[in-house]
């Protein structure tokens, strides 16, 4: 069978679809507060992104995570989840959404194979929480976050983006939030994709290694050797069985083990969240519907594009002008 090897001997096992880059909120690290959207024509069909995931699992990607924008508000979603989660060969299915859709859809899409699912919360104090999405309700959110585990999905796992100024005095109320609910939970450090304009993201970033410092200052943190295949770094504390992860882009960069690319919701396959190198995939899909070695033939062809690393810059200017809810992140 043809894997997908790129220039650097990575091999690729991973693929994040974003089915929409619509979404409910507008969270300030990741929109501008007057986004447009797409029109239609130009996004993927729910046929299409099916060709498109199923194509990457023959060529031997066993991790697929379906992204937005919020994938939840894309209208048909329980029912494409259900027939990825069927595709054969596949081993770890996942989502990563806002939470707020998940009273009305968990059940569905753990029924539908999912296995787990990544809820972005970064406060608790709803009046603050509103003020980082803009248009979230936290209590919609925990909602989502209980139904999701009694819905019975294999492992939850919570995202805070920690903002300097806005959240970080926050980092250990959300640990012993994630500890009472039985879940894992992740501190990110912001990635300067758009330009976002409600703040300075030089003068709110905030590095992993202080986010680690205040936890340890009340939990031991115990690094565990467990490789996700993702960019997260896993800690345990001892007297619990949440997992405790960091995603430091900046601060630790992971791009030498990256297994991972992305699919638009246009269809662009993107090797690299922190550059632009892309192939077009919906341009095969309509000119050539239904031809599946055509398409995987492209993807194959793409490989060697993936470049070395991200060249995020740390100054507060953005190279990167597409906004985070066209990738999921
Ligand atoms: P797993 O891939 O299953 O471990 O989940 P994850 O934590 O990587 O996925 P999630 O969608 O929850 O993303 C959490 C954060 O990690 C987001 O801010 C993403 O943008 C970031 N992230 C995920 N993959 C990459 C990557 O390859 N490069 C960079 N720079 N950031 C990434
Ligand atoms: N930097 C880091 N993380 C981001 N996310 C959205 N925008 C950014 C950004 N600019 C996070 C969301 C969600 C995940 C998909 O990515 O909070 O948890
Ligand atoms: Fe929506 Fe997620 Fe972007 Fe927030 S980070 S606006 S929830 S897509």
């Amino acid at each position: 069978m043809t894997e997908l090897i790129d220039n650097f001997q990575r091999q690729i096992r991973y693929v994040r679809i974003s089915v929409t880059d619509r979404c409910d909120f507008r969270c300030v690290y990741c929109m501008s507060e007057d986004m447009t959207f797409l029109p239609r024509a130009q996004i993927l069909t729910l046929e299409e992104i099916e060709q498109v995931a199923r194509a990457f699992v023959e060529l031997g990607v066993e991790k697929i995570r379906l992204t937005g924008g919020e994938p939840l508000v894309r209208r048909g979603i329980d029912d494409l989840v259900s027939r990825v989660g069927a595709l054969p060969g596949l081993k770890d299915f996942a989502m990563t959404t806002n939470g707020a859709g998940l009273v009305k859809h968990a059940k569905a899409l753990r029924e539908g194979g999912m296995q787990r699912l990544n809820i972005s919360i970064d406060s608790l104090d709803p009046e603050r929480f509103r003020s980082l999405t803009r248009t979230g309700n936290l209590e919609h959110v925990i909602a989502g976050i209980r139904a999701a585990r009694d819905a019975g999905f294999e492992r939850i796992k919570l995202n805070a983006v920690v903002l300097k100024g806005r959240n970080d005095d926050e980092v250990l109320d959300l640990v012993d939030f994630a500890r009472r609910e039985g879940v894992d939970i992740s501190f990110i450090e912001e990635m300067p994709l758009g330009d976002v304009s409600d703040h300075s993201r030089e003068e709110t970033f905030y590095s992993s290694d202080d986010v680690h410092a205040a936890i340890a200052s009340r939990y031991p943190l115990l690094p565990t050797t467990e490789n996700t295949l993702g960019p997260s770094r896993y800690f345990r504390m001892p007297d619990s069985d949440s997992r405790i992860g960091f995603i430091s882009p900046h601060s630790h960069n992971f791009c030498d083990t990256c297994n991972r690319v992305r699919v638009t919701v246009e269809g662009r396959l993107l090797l690299c969240l922190g550059n632009e190198h892309s192939v077009d995939l919906r341009e095969v899909l309509r000119r050539y519907p239904g031809d599946m070695e055509r398409l995987k033939q492209r993807i194959v062809e793409a490989m060697p594009l993936k470049p070395e690393r991200h060249h995020f810059r740390t100054d507060g200017d953005v190279d990167i002008v597409r906004f985070m809810n066209m990738t999921g992140g």
